[in-house]
């Protein structure tokens, strides 16, 4: 198999916190196709114990393209009859300002590629209403049905650094209270759902997904480059004192283990 679990080494200096000493797990594998394939037996993972421990599994999906691969796999592997879908409560770490039925939609891809092919009671599937007419009373609505702390939560990694909806420079980023805020994105006019730093700070995993030699320069810096919270949201949670494995393809490794 290849693969390999290793750590890359930080261009910073070690941390005096112990939190952030080791940083994030790293899971280097051949193509996106890999990535799926991990990622999926990890979430199946992470299922099995906490349906174990607990009795229920609190996930949180991303959206974007990267995770649509793995979705499609656990949707394929329900088709086996293997997942019980019952325990699980899925929720969405943000959502486009959009209706459902809309091409950006992140519900409207996970129902396409996942949610139509398993067997989930619709009670359990927690979505962001991106075409609410009030906006900010659906965040603080979605808030209140968050069941804290997940067990899970999925993530990417944008060029520009954002995770979930967490932007750059985003007053969002100095959230503590909210679990869930209506934020503006780097492009005008567009307004998106997102869960906030406290939540993906306290999730039991956090399990990113990075694919694509685009990704290269950024999974850099959020990794082992200097600590720039305002810059790099995604940096904030890769970097946090809980478990936090990235699974990437060897494109977006590429500059992981490359001296500075
Ligand atoms: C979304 C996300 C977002 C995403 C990154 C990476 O709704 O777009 O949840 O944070 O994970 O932008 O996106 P890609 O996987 O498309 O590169």
């Amino acid at each position: 198999v290849n693969s390999r679990s290793d750590r890359p080494a930080a261009s910073d200096p070690v941390g005096t916190s112990k939190d952030h000493r080791d940083g994030p797990a790293i899971v280097v594998l051949e193509d996106a196709e890999a990535v799926a394939a991990e990622g999926a037996h990890r979430v199946r993972d992470s299922m099995a114990r906490a349906v174990a421990a607990r009795g229920s599994f609190r996930l949180a999906l991303a959206g974007g393209s990267t995770p649509k691969k793995l979705y499609a796999r656990l949707a394929d592997e329900a088709h086996g009859d293997v997942v019980d879908w019952t325990p699980v409560q899925m929720f969405f770490g943000d959502e486009r300002c959009v209706p459902p039925q809309h091409a950006d939609s992140n519900f409207g891809m996970v129902k396409a590629i996942l949610l139509d092919a398993i067997d989930i009671p619709g009670a359990n599937v927690h979505r962001m209403r991106g075409e609410a007419p009030d906006l900010a009373q659906e965040a603080t609505a979605y808030a209140r049905g968050l069941l804290r702390p997940l067990d899970l939560a999925l993530l990417g990694i944008g060029i520009d650094g954002h995770t979930a909806s967490l932007f750059p420079r985003s007053d969002v980023l100095d959230e503590t209270i909210s679990a869930c805020a209506l934020v503006d994105t780097p492009t005008p006019g567009t307004k998106r759902l997102t869960l906030t730093l406290p939540v993906f700070l306290e999730t039991r995993e956090i399990l990113f997904l990075v694919t694509g030699a685009e990704k290269a320069q950024i999974l850099r810096d959020v990794v082992g480059g200097p600590r720039r919270p305002q810059d790099l949201p995604a940096q904030s949670v890769a970097r946090r004192a809980g478990p936090v494995t990235i699974v990437c393809d060897r494109a977006a490794a590429a500059l992981l283990y490359a001296s500075p």
